[in-house]
């Protein structure tokens, strides 16, 4: 079992190249379904997420592989294995965006029923509700749903709540479908965005991508593109976060502020001083953070997935504040992980109140999913003595070459194995 071994921090300066975004390229990837021929995938990292999506993309009949300059080739034959086994989703929940493109090309789909997992029940029944109302049919068994259609039927649709992954899965099988969709209260995400942009060059004809109203006119075929995957912004707050806890001031090439507004304006709200260009943002601590309260909610709100990272930063800053969950209610494993490094939280409902203390104390810790583990991490930046983290596989699935990220603004952190 591979562990992360961190040393308390003195300030940190240098530059981090921001990589791609996960939560934009898997879906990209998986949009690549949609075309028959070669679509070229920039900017995607290297993490483990990918390569299972690699692994989904391969089972169902594709051929993935990195060119020279970096591109992420996926080449989708004519007739595809219209299956997401067990086994891959099983190791990554978001396969289920196979789904629509799988509906929308074959006609039929037949992808493993996702669990729950450390953030809780997590259904796909927006996702399916869809679907069905596009004119799809499911049958449920063995662990397995599978819907056949014939064309799916473009229709007005309202989700019950903005779903990320939902409103990708649905733009992909709308594409496709005979008519226009419209789907109210659809998740406004950059990386919804993004694959918005991707499918819009292949020859969809869709409005609204980025507002909670996006209006699909199916089209017959799409064309495989080429297409540049946008900044990973879970990743960018990540050494955001560092910086706020070590001190000293990083450069954050490639990294897009505009898709950071809500969480920029808390780091600035809590002491940090933060510098927007263009495609970099500069940012520098000069003494102990102040404690705000944080809230989550779907973009453009402050995200989920900062959550972590934040409460990390508030449980050594000056002062008391209140850190509500609001799109996962289970998203509260890894404090048990900070109290053990003598953080003071306490959870109520879906709120964690966190008393900021000067430091935290090094001890060896379990990392339970992408986030919480980049979490800890920041936490053994101001704890004494040494931090390990085990469960390091999980923190492999969103970050690109993490270690030497962190090495590259001075922290020091060795991968033990
Ligand atoms: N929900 C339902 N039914 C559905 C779909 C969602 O009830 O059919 C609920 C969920 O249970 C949850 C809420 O809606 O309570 C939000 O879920 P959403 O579907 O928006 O999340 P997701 O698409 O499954 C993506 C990211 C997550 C990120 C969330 C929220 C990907 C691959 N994953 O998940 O990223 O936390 O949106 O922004 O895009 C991560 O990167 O570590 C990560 C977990």
């Amino acid at each position: 079992m591979e562990r992360f071994v961190v040393q308390p921090a003195s300030p940190l300066s240098g530059t981090v190249a921001v990589q791609g975004a996960k939560n934009s390229a898997l879906k990209l990837m998986a949009a690549a379904l949609l075309t028959t021929g070669t679509t070229r995938l920039y900017r995607v990292p290297d993490i483990t997420d990918v390569t299972i999506m690699s692994e989904v993309l391969t089972a169902i009949g594709a051929t993935v592989a990195r060119e020279e300059d970096g591109a992420l080739a996926i080449t989708t034959p004519e007739t595809l294995i219209p299956i997401a086994p067990y086994e891959l989703v099983e190791k990554m929940r978001a396969s289920v965006v196979v789904f629509g493109p799988l509906l929308a090309r074959h006609g039929f789909a037949r992808v493993s029923l996702p669990g729950g997992d450390d953030f809780g029940h997590r259904p796909i029944d927006i996702h399916l509700r869809a679907f069905g109302e596009l004119g799809a049919t499911f049958i449920t068994e063995h662990g397995y749903v599978e819907g056949r259609c014939e064309r799916l039927v473009g229709k007005e649709l309202v989700f019950d709540f903005p779903s990320h992954t939902a409103t990708d899965n649905v733009l992909m099988a709308a594409v496709l479908a005979k008519g226009t969709t419209v789907i109210e209260n659809a998740a406004r995400e950059p990386e919804v965005q993004d694959l918005a942009a991707l499918l819009t060059s292949m020859g969809a004809k869709i409005s609204g991508a980025g507002t909670s109203r996006i209006e699909i006119e199916g089209v017959d075929a799409l064309m495989p593109v080429s297409h540049v995957t946008i900044p990973d912004r879970v990743e960018a707050a990540t050494y955001l976060g560092a910086v706020g806890i070590a001190g000293g001031s990083i450069v954050l090439n490639g990294a897009c502020a505009s898709d950071m507004d809500m969480l920029l304006e808390k780091l600035v709200a809590m002491g940090m001083e933060i510098e927007r260009e263009h495609d970099s943002i500069t940012a520098s601590a000069s003494s102990r953070l102040r404690s705000v309260d944080i809230s989550t909610l779907p973009y453009p709100g402050v995200a989920t997935d900062y959550k972590p990272l934040l409460v990390t930063m508030l449980s050594v800053a000056s002062g008391v504040a209140i850190a509500s969950e609001n799109v996962f209610a289970g998203r509260f494993g890894y404090i048990d992980e900070l109290r053990r490094m003598g953080a003071d939280i306490t959870v109520e409902g879906h709120h964690a109140i966190v008393r900021g203390k000067l430091r935290l104390s090094g001890a060896q810790v379990r990392a339970r999913d992408i986030r919480a583990g980049a979490a800890l991490v920041l936490a053994g930046l101001v704890a004494d003595g040494t931090t390990t983290i085990s469960g390091v596989e999980h923190i492999d699935r969103g970050y690109e070459r993490f270690t030497e990220k962190l090495r590259g603004i001075g922290v020091d952190i060795v991968r033990e194995v």
